[in-house]
């Protein structure tokens, strides 16, 4: 009831959560996509909405359940994940993106089946938006916008980057590297960047415990 929810730390505070892969279509029957899962950014949408916040999630095509408490927006390409973001985020007052977006997606979507014919054939691909990156340009000293790194080489470096480069509060690194990490799992290991780019390593966890773990840093950032 509203008389529990009110001492909750993230009462009445409104969170955005982006989850899962996006699927960039190539003709009627196929699809660009990739093997996110969804599971990380459900654990976290779930998470914050344990703590009190009303939780809007953006899900790309994925196999998880809808949460209770949680308001789910489908999209399925970057392009839609783009417009359901920017209509959320001014409202949001915490901004998590651990959807795995299309960085290209192709320039032409054929009507038609492709059929087979050539030996050789290629699909001309244009970059997408980069949502994090957008939002991050618009961000108010208000808000708190949380990113993901996913790598596989140079892993710190490229993470504090991102961090810099998206005007981001937080960065979490997940390394291809780590046994226990990355995608289909149901553990993750992270590492988490601040803006003074300190860095907090965590061990292997479930994605539930991992999310209770980055909610605890976005907690702290509201109370420093
Ligand atoms: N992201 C996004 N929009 C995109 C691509 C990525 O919002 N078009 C976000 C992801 O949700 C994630 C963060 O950017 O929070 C980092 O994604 P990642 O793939 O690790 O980095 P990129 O900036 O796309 O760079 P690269 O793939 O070249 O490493
Ligand atoms: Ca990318």
């Amino acid at each position: 009831t509203d008389t529990i929810k009110k001492d909750l730390p993230l009462s009445g505070i409104k969170v955005m959560v982006t989850a899962g892969p996006t699927y960039e279509p190539i003709d009627p029957v196929r699809f660009i996509g990739n093997h996110s899962s969804g599971k990380m950014g459900f654990a976290l949408a779930d998470e914050m909405a344990r703590l009190g916040a009303e939780v809007t999630l953006i899900s790309g095509p994925t196999a998880e359940k809808s949460l209770q408490h949680v308001n789910r927006i489908n999209v399925t390409t970057a392009a839609e994940m783009l417009e359901a973001c920017k209509s959320n985020f001014q409202d949001s007052a915490i901004t998590v993106m651990s959807a795995a977006v299309a960085d290209y997606t192709p320039v032409h979507v054929a009507s038609q089946k492709i059929k087979k014919a050539t030996e050789e054939f290629s699909i001309e691909l244009k970059k997408t938006i980069d949502i994090l990156a957008t939002l991050g340009q618009t961000k108010t000293k208000d808000q708190i916008l949380v990113g993901f790194a996913l790598e596989t080489n140079n892993e710190e470096e490229h993470a504090k980057a991102k961090l810099v480069k998206k005007n981001l509060d937080l960065i979490i690194l997940n390394s291809l590297n780590d046994p226990g990490a990355g995608f289909q799992k149901d553990t993750n290991k992270i590492t988490i960047f601040n803006q003074c780019l300190e860095k907090t390593v965590y061990t292997v966890k479930s994605k539930t415990e991992v999310a209770k773990d980055i909610c605890t840093e976005i907690l702290k950032l509201r109370q420093a």
